[in-house]
């Protein structure tokens, strides 16, 4: 018989103690926090859903692994399992070993792109948009139509739009393309999935173009799974495969084990261009390590081998997707505005239109994260005009393309009264919503200023 009551797939079998704090400690505390989540202490947080990244509980298998992790420098049998299932599962026929998904997003695009270069993507993600910048690159986002009507209930609103891409890819010469990315799942657009009919247009396009074509592969098991879900004709396709499939049409990818693969550090790049691997690696040796653990110890790489093979578990995956969809849909349900249908990773309150009343660049979403923290302690992520708004190189400020705040899950952490939990938080936030004013911000560095931006509340 089929049960209703959805469970976590797991047992608790090591727990970490919550300091619960009262509301005037988090009026206080996120204050002296500049009003700026990243600068809150995380043991004032009582629910943590600042990032799902390197904030996984890993399993015994994985802690069991750890302890079997090979330190020699060069050759550890570490390197080998983990170069191994990496191969296996992603297709590659080069591997390396990163610190984490932006090491390799540095190496990558430090290569190849030069100055006045456009490298499209769905959305890049903000570290992908920061290292192509830094290289002089022009990081052109296109996402699909679909991802741009927060009530369309489109299952795969994390596409590119192909005839976007068409275009861009007519109007340039290959050269000024350095390579087409796309990022699975679609973080900052929502943490929606990219289909593999998409996939397969783009790698199309990218193929007749000379272009290389390359993942940011950092959701790609919670990709996978949507596509098993709502893709005609992969119903009865087991999430490995579908994940095979998807890098069968890539030229390589950036990945961060701190996602999909329940690692709290990692990462690693790929290509099947030797040449090109040849050139990474002289990099990485001068700002990772050696080739056989880039930034990492060998019980992390052990880790890391472990987690790709138990995040494509199918049970674990209907639970993610599940326990995210229990979320949004009791949003839903109270009529507050969050980007559907529910993405794998994070939940995306639509904060533009939680507080109509605050302008885009007031930010919205920063003072809703503010709100929450005060609230119930959680802490979650501005994804809007402070994220996007600054243009880096010319200082004008425009307002971005959505305000979002971002609460993002961590993986096997927290139970369904954490989350029955954030739902009575976002409730009473949106029943005194019209009180809520807007920030300003008093201090901000020009790459990544969400990051340490310090606001002031508006009166
Ligand atoms: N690409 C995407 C789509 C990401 O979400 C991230 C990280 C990275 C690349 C960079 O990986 O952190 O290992 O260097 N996202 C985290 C987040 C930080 O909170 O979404 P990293």
């Amino acid at each position: 018989m089929l049960m209703k009551t959805m469970i976590e797939p797991f047992r608790i079998k090591m727990v970490e103690p919550i300091k619960l704090t009262t509301r005037e400690q988090r009026e206080r505390l996120i204050k002296e926090a500049n009003y700026n989540t990243f600068l809150l202490a995380a043991e004032d947080v009582i629910i943590d859903l600042l990032t799902d990244s390197g904030t996984s509980a890993m399993s015994s298998e994985g802690w069991a692994a750890i302890m079997r992790g090979d330190e020699s420098y060069a050759g550890a049998r570490s390197w080998y399992r983990f170069r191994d299932t990496v191969k296996d599962i992603f297709g590659f026929e080069q591997v390396i070993p990163t610190h984490q998904g932006r090491a390799a997003e540095h190496i990558l695009f430090g290569v190849l792109v030069q100055p006045g270069m456009i490298v499209p993507n769905n959305t890049h993600f903000d570290t992908t948009r920061a290292n192509v910048e830094y290289n002089g690159g022009v990081a052109l986002d296109l996402p699909c139509a679909q991802s741009r009507d927060a009530d369309s209930d489109f299952p795969f609103k994390g596409n590119m739009d192909i005839e976007a891409l068409e275009k861009v890819v007519a109007q340039n010469t290959a050269e000024k393309i350095p390579l087409i990315m796309v990022t699975v799942t679609n973080n900052s657009g929502g943490g929606q999935p990219v289909s593999m009919a998409n996939i397969r247009q783009i790698s199309r396009i990218a193929r007749a173009a000379n272009i290389p074509f390359y993942l940011d592969a950092c959701r790609f098991a919670e990709n996978s799974h949507f596509i098993k879900r709502y893709e005609p004709g992969f119903e009865n396709t087991a999430p490995i495969d579908i994940a095979r499939e998807l890098f069968s049409y890539a030229d390589g990818c950036t990945m961060s084990a701190k996602k999909d693969a329940f690692a709290n550090i990692g990462g690693f790049l790929c290509t099947n261009d030797a040449q090109l691997a040849h050139r990474e690696r002289n990099i990485l040796i001068l700002t990772e390590g050696f080739p056989t653990y880039g930034g990492l110890a060998g019980r992390d790489l052990d880790a890391i081998a472990i987690g790709l093979r138990e995040i494509l578990d199918e049970h674990y995956l209907d639970y993610r997707l599940d326990s995210m969809r229990y979320v949004v849909n009791h949003l839903c349900e109270a009529g507050i505005p969050v980007v559907t249908p529910a993405g794998g990773h994070a939940v995306y309150i639509d904060a533009g239109r939680f507080l109509p009343h605050i302008e885009p660049l007031r930010y919205p979403g920063q003072a809703l994260a503010v709100e929450l923290y005060i609230e119930g302690g959680i802490r979650g992520v501005e994804i809007g005009s402070v994220m996007f708004g600054l243009d880096p190189h010319t200082g004008v400020e425009q307002p971005a393309r959505i305000e979002l705040l971002r609460l993002a899950v961590p993986r096997r952490v927290y139970t369904q009264s954490h989350m029955d939990y954030l739902l009575e938080a976002v409730g009473a936030v949106w029943a005194r919503r019209k009180q809520v004013r807007g920030m300003r911000i008093v201090e901000a560095p020009q790459f990544l200023r969400h990051f340490t931006a310090k606001f002031e509340r508006l009166q």
